[in-house]
C-alpha cells in the first residue's frame, strides 16, 4: 500500500474468487516493480472463512495477506450483503480509494460494488456480462446489480461482449481479456499433486470421476439430494466418485438416514490437489460455473447437473454438457462417456493465461492516465 499512487481495492470474498484475484496482483506487482505508481489493497470480506474454504487457496497460490479483512462470516443472502456493505463502506469513508475492483459473482461482488460506487468510487469488473437467465440463482441477482453499476468490464468472452452490448454498455467501457481463472490454472498445472487419500484409496488415473455439488437445487432438499446420489452411484459402473463436500452440502448430507455407497466423501480440497483430481478423472459431474471452466481447458469430460450456464463456451467449445437436474438424465450421459464419444473440445479465444497482465495493463492506463469513468460524466 506505500507510494502517492492511485489506490486499488482488490475484493475477495469467497473460494472461486480466490483464483480470479491471484493473478491480477501478480501482474500488478510486477508493474510496481517496474515502476508503477499503481497502489494494492486487498481487501478480504471474510465471506469464507474456514482454512480449507479460504486460507488454503492464499497459502498455494501465492496471495498475499489480506490488508483488511472484513470478517463477516455466515449468514443469509440479505444478513451477509448488508454486512459487507456496512463495513466496507466504513473503509471507504476512513480511507477512500480510486477503483473498487470485483470478481465473478459471489455475494461479496455485489455488496461491495453497490458500496464503492454509492460513494462514486468507480467499479471494475472482471467477469463482467456472463449471464445464466436463471433469476432462481443468487450469482445471477449478483451479475446483474453488479454490471448496472459497473463502470469498466474486463469480460470473459465474446458472449459477455455481446450481452452487455444488449444492455446498452458502450464500446469503450468493455474490455475483452480473457479468463483469470484460466491463468491461475495454467501457472499452477506442474504443481498439481495427488491428495493424501490417492494412494491409500487405491485411486488410478482415469479410473474415477470427481462429483462437487453446492447449489441449493441440488443438495438442499434431502429427499432429491438422496435421489441424485443414487442415480450417481447407478450411473458410474462401479467406479469410486470423489466427492470433496462444500460446507452447504455437508449439512444436507450429515442428515441423510443411509450414506450413499461408492462415494469417497471428503473434505474440500486445497486447489492444487482438487485439479490433479480432474486432470486425471474419468470425467466430472458438477454444478460449479468455475469448473466447467477449468475441465475446459484440461480436456476432461464434465457432465453438468444445471439447467443453464452463464458460461455457454465451455459447451459449444469446451468438453462440459448440460444435463438439467433431473437424475434419470446422468446415466444416459455417462453410457456416452463410456462408448467413449465425448466430445474432445477446444479452448475459448484468450483463456491463454496472460489475461492477469491485460487487466494491469489496462488498470495503469485507465487510471494513470485519471480518465474518469463514462459512467461518472454523466
Ligand atoms: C458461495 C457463492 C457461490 C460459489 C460458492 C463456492 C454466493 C451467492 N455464492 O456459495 O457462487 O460457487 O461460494 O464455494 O456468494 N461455510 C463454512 N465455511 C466457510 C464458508 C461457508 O462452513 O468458510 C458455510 C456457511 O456457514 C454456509 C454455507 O457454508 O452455511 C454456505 O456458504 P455461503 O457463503 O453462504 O455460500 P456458498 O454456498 O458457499
Amino acid at each position: 500500500m506505500n507510494g502517492t499512487g492511485p489506490l486499488i481495492d482488490v475484493i475477495a470474498g469467497a473460494r472461486p474468487n480466490f483464483m480470479k484475484i491471484a493473478p491480477i496482483l501478480r501482474a500488478l506487482k510486477a508493474r510496481q516493480a517496474a515502476g508503477s505508481h499503481l497502489r494494492v489493497r486487498l481487501v478480504h470480506t471474510g465471506q469464507h472463512y474456514d482454512e480449507r474454504m479460504s486460507g488454503d487457496f492464499f497459502r498455494q497460490l501465492g496471495i498475499p495477506d489480506p490488508d483488511v479483512n472484513l470478517e463477516v462470516g455466515s449468514g443469509t443472502q440479505a444478513e451477509q450483503t448488508a454486512a459487507i456493505m456496512v463495513r466496507y463502506e466504513q473503509l471507504l469513508l476512513s480511507a477512500r480509494s480510486a477503483l473498487c475492483l470485483v470478481v465473478g459473482d459471489v455475494t461479496s461482488t455485489m455488496a461491495c460494488a453497490i458500496a464503492a460506487q454509492k460513494l462514486r468510487v468507480p467499479v471494475a469488473h472482471v467477469e463482467g456480462g456472463i449471464r445464466s437467465g436463471d433469476w432462481g440463482m443468487p450469482e445471477e441477482i449478483n451479475r446483474l446489480v453488479t454490471d448496472a453499476i459497473t463502470d469498466w468490464f474486463f469480460t470473459t468472452s465474446e458472449v459477455a461482449n455481446a450481452n452487455l452490448r444488449k444492455a446498452g454498455v458502450a464500446d469503450e467501457r468493455i474490455f475483452f481479456v480473457g479468463n483469470t481463472m484460466i491463468d491461475t490454472l495454467l501457472a499452477n498445472r506442474a504443481q498439481f499433486r495427488p491428495p493424501s487419500f490417492w494412494a491409500e484409496t487405491g485411486l488410478r488415473e482415469g479410473q474415477y470421476f470427481v462429483m462437487t455439488l453446492h447449489r441449493p437445487a441440488n443438495v438442499d432438499d434431502s429427499q432429491g439430494f438422496a435421489n441424485l446420489l443414487r442415480a450417481v452411484g447407478q450411473a458410474v459402473r462401479g467406479l469410486p466418485v470423489v466427492f470433496p463436500v462444500h460446507p452447504r452440502t455437508a449439512k444436507t448430507l450429515s442428515a441423510l438416514p443411509d450414506k450413499p455407497a461408492g462415494l469417497l466423501l471428503v473434505d474440500p480440497q486445497p486447489y492444487l490437489e482438487f485439479n490433479y483430481l480432474v486432470q486425471h478423472a474419468r470425467g466430472v459431474i458438477t454444478d460449479s460455473g468455475g469448473v466447467t471452466e477449468e475441465t475446459t481447458v484440461l480436456g476432461v469430460p464434465c457432465v453438468t447437473l444445471r439447467d443453464t450456464t452463464e458460461r455457454p463456451e465451455t459447451v459449444t467449445i469446451g468438453t462440459n454438457e448440460l444435463i438439467g437436474t433431473d437424475p434419470a438424465a446422468l446415466k444416459p450421459a455417462l453410457d456416452r462417456l463410456f462408448a467413449g464419444q465425448w466430445k474432445k473440445g477446444g479452448v475459448p479465444d484468450k483463456w491463454d493465461g496472460r489475461t492477469g497482465e491485460r487487466i494491469a495493463a489496462l488498470l495503469e492506463e485507465l487510471l494513470g492516465e485519471g480518465r474518469t469513468p463514462a459512467a461518472q460524466r454523466r
